[in-house]
This record gives structure tokens, sequence and C-alpha cells, in this order.
């Protein structure tokens, strides 16, 4: 038996223009998890996720399932028969919220895979297996999620190039509220590039914007220049609007964090719900997550980024 766990993540800047080559910034939230575990059994391949109530044969899971889907391209990366094994999947990220839930379970599945057959394989490779299950699911991910999971490090990530890593000069506190709305990433990256194929030229101008919010934050968190990330992360979100892909939900914990003290709050994914993110201290922690909470947030949890 062989258990293998991913941590959830946050993108701080730049959701939605990262699908078309804009610069993102993506951290991993520990405090959230998948876990897979492998078990040997006889002859066929089962897959359990017990959280979700799924319970799938692989022979004759659909094609475009996810879990199978990893499994898949797991044994065939690893040149292993799929037979002979179960594989057990637990969560603690909330499903389309916007926290990676789909990319950390593939990841998990992957390393377990990986060990229960006694291989190896690079966080690369395991990252690159993840990316195939979310090309299946929404079409065009720009990678930034498998990315910043796989390898559970703040990410600095622009599409079609290698990442680079970034250390935050001082280490800060993000809340991250839940909306409580599920939000398909599919559905929002496919209503975004309906609008931009209408409007080219407006929505490139817009995606420039966001591309200069997360450059400005990337050097602002690795010089350690704290109080200027709020502002840029107020001006993301004003973005984030424009661009289609707010909600009333969202704007109200938006707003109530900015009332309690919160120095910038957005939302953070693919937007129409999922969660809000707000830039919080020591001193203004306990205030917003109340007032986040009062505003209808189902859950608030607190990382740090160091
Ligand atoms: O999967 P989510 O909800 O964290 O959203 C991913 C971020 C997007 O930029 C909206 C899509 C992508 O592929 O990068």
């Amino acid at each position: 038996m062989t258990t293998a766990s991913a941590p959830g993540k946050i993108i701080l800047f730049g959701e939605h223009a990262v699908v078309y080559g804009r610069p993102a910034i993506a951290v991993p939230v520990a405090q959230v998890r998948a876990e897979a575990t492998v078990i040997p059994s006889r002859d066929t391949v089962r897959i359990l996720a017990p959280d979700i109530g799924r319970e799938l044969e692989l022979t004759t899971a659909p094609v475009d399932n996810a879990l199978a889907s990893i499994v898949r391209f797991t044994c065939e990366r690893l040149q292993v028969k799929a037979a002979g094994f179960t594989v057990e999947v637990h969560s603690t990220i909330p499903v389309a919220r916007g926290l990676g839930s789909g990319a950390a379970v593939s990841v998990a599945i992957a390393r377990a895979l990986t060990s229960f057959f006694g291989q190896e394989l690079s966080a690369e490779d395991i990252s690159g297996l993840a990316y195939r299950v979310e090309v299946l699911h929404h079409g065009t991910p720009s990678g930034v999620d498998n990315t910043v999971i796989a390898y559970a490090q703040p990410i600095y990530f622009v599409r079609g190039r290698p990442f680079e890593p970034f250390q935050a000069r001082r280490p800060f506190l993000i809340a991250i509220a839940d909306t409580g709305v599920n939000s398909p990433t599919r559905i929002a990256v496919g209503d975004v590039r309906r609008a931009h194929d209408a409007e080219p030229e407006r929505f490139d101008e817009l995606f420039d914007q966001i591309g200069e919010t997360a450059d400005a934050a990337r050097q602002a968190i690795v010089e350690g220049d704290i109080e200027k990330l709020g502002p840029l992360m107020s001006r993301n979100q004003v973005l984030a609007q424009m661009i289609g892909v707010s909600s009333p939900e969202i704007e109200a914990l938006v707003n109530a964090a900015a009332e309690a003290g919160a120095s910038g709050a957005k939302l953070s994914g693919a937007g129409r719900g999922g969660n809000v993110i707000a830039l919080v201290n020591d001193e203004s922690r306990e205030r917003v997550e109340g007032a986040m909470r009062k505003a209808g947030a189902k859950r608030v949890l607190v990382t740090r980024v160091e």
C-alpha cells in the first residue's frame, strides 16, 4: 500500500489573463490536501472517491473521466499494465472553488501510483501528467494549477515557459474565504474566450493590465514591500470584474474584507464563485475573517506565504 498527497493552491494574481500568455502568481495552500492510496487487489482497477460518492471500474469509466484518466496516463508513462490495484482518494480541498482540487487529486494519484510501482518521476513529469487531465476538462488550461501543485512552492508563471520560483522577503497572510458557489473553470474560461473573440483589442488590453499587476506584485513580494500588495489585489479585482468573472457573492466578500481592514481583496481562480482572497495581518485577521463570514463566507482559512 502506498500513499501520496498534494496541496491546494491559490492564484494571487493573473487568473484568466494567464491563459492568454500573461504572467500569474500562484502559491500552494498546505492546509487543504488531496491524498491518494494505492492498494494491491486482484485483476481489475477500481477507483474510489468516497468523499464525493464516486466508485469507478477503470475498464468501464468514461474516457474523459478525470480520475480514470490520471490512472491511465500515469500507467502509460510508467509503462506498466493498469491492473491489480485499487486507488482510494480523499481530499479536503473543496471541488470547483478555485483551490486546485482537480490538479491536486491528479498529482496525488500520479505520485501514489509511481511509488506503488517502485518507480520515480520528477515534479515536471507529474505536473505534465496532471496537465493532460486539465486539458480534458477545460480545453485550454494555462498549466498554472498543475505546476504550483506539483512543485508545491510559490511560482511566477507564464504559459509555455519554465516557471520561476520566488520567495517572499517578508511573509504575509492571506485569508481565503469560500463563497459557497461552485464554479467550474471550464465555463468561466469559455465565457472569457467568447468575450475575447468578440472584442479582442479591449480584452487584450485588460489582460495586459492584469499581467502588469502580477509583475508588480512579484517585485513587491520579493522586495518585502507588502504594503504595495493590497492595492494591486484590488486593482486585479476591478479588472476581473471588467472581464466578467466576478459575481455578487464575490463582491460581497471583497467589500466586507476591505471594510474590516484588509488592505486588498480579490477573487482567486476562475471566479463567478469559488474563493475570495484578502491580504490581512496579525492585527486585522480576526476582524476580516468575521466580516467575511457575516457577508456569507462558508468557511475562511488563513495561509502564510513565506
Ligand atoms: O482552476 P481554477 O478555478 O483555479 O482556475 C484556473 C485559472 C484560470 O486562469 C482561470 C484558468 C487557467 O487555465 O489558468
